[in-house]
């Protein structure tokens, strides 16, 4: 019986419904927006040559190099970053960075109404998390990702003055540490820190790191993922963490993955069942044959 729920679900996931990818990560390119005082960007073509091989063939060879702040683009903030006791980028736990789960909190309409909105308790969705069944992260979506990458709109301005985006306020970061720190294990946002732009000094950032949590800044495409899970039952979704491995990072660009269910594939929905019974005819007669083998060779001992 074990064998069959397996193999429904196997055929389900893999062929009924079909998965969908979207990237949330912004192109890393030097004129995206930065957090005041930050390094800015610095790519560096190094050279672009053709050459020759024995055969007097001519093929291209190019290379680059880059200069970076490890907070830049889309990145994660390693707990390490605020906490002298907590982890630096790659002594994060693998488990907690690929194939978790991860919820969106849509927080648009009052970021529209307050450019420092301070993101309340009130806005989760607690009835949702509490479904987790695994580690998980929450993702904000303040509508601010629409402007990038013009710094003014997206961030504010460029002086730390003139910073103005929706983050959390330091009641949220605590009340997620003190409820959910357990499944809890990163929070993301689609503009330039957690903090609100307003912020001197890092709270939310600050309450997360102690208790290991990591943080995801610039995030993309939040919109495109919650336009596909208008069509789906469920909240969650799959969702990878792919940071750059620096040794004793505080921080490092980082590629996020959210792997949703494609329902605008709704025919295959009769293609994988269709496959799901075969399979299950196919072990049933192969099944039958053994029985009667054995049955078989059992008359022939006796
Ligand atoms: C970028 O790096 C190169 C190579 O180190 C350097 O020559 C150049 O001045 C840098 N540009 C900026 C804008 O910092
Ligand atoms: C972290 O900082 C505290 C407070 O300054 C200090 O007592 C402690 O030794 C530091 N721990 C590490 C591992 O650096
Ligand atoms: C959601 O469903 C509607 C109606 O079936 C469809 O037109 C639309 O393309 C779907 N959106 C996504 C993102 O799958």
């Amino acid at each position: 019986m074990q064998l069959f729920c397996r193999l429904f679900i196997f055929f389900h996931i893999q062929l009924a419904i079909g998965l969908i990818s979207i990237d949330l990560t912004h192109t890393i390119k030097s004129s995206n927006p930065v957090f005041h005082g930050l390094t800015p960007f610095n790519f560096t073509e190094i050279r672009t040559i053709w050459t020759q091989d024995d055969s007097k063939t001519y093929y291209f060879k190019a290379k680059n190099t880059f200069i970076t702040d490890e907070h830049f683009g889309t990145h994660m903030d390693a707990p390490y970053h605020g906490s002298n006791t907590s982890w630096t980028i790659e002594q994060i736990p693998f488990e907690r960075l690929v194939s978790i789960q991860a919820l969106i909190v849509d927080v648009s309409k009052k970021s529209a109404r307050n450019a420092n909105y301070p993101i309340e308790i009130e806005d989760l969705n607690e009835q949702a998390m509490k479904q987790a069944t695994g580690y998980f992260v929450l993702l904000f979506y303040t509508g601010k990702s629409k402007f990038w990458p013009n710094q003014k709109d997206f961030a504010g301005g460029h002086t730390r003055e003139e910073l103005a985006f929706p983050g959390l306020s330091p009641q949220l970061a605590s009340y997620l540490t003190k409820r959910y720190s357990e499944k809890l294990v990163g929070v993301g946002i689609d503009t330039l820190s957690i903090d609100p732009g307003s912020s001197k000094h890092f709270q939310a950032h600050r309450t997360l790191f102690k208790k290991n949590i990591y943080v995801l800044e610039n995030v993309a495409a939040l919109d495109l993922v919650l336009e596909h899970l208008k069509n789906q039952s469920h909240t969650f979704f799959a969702f990878d963490v792919l940071p750059m491995k620096i040794m004793g990072g505080t921080g490092a660009p980082c590629r996020l993955v959210a792997r949703l269910e494609d329902t605008r594939r709704t025919g295959g929905k009769w293609f994988g069942f269709l496959i799901f019974c075969l399979v299950v005819l196919t072990i049933g007669i192969a099944l039958k044959a053994v029985c009667d083998l054995k049955d078989n060779s059992m008359k022939n001992l006796n």
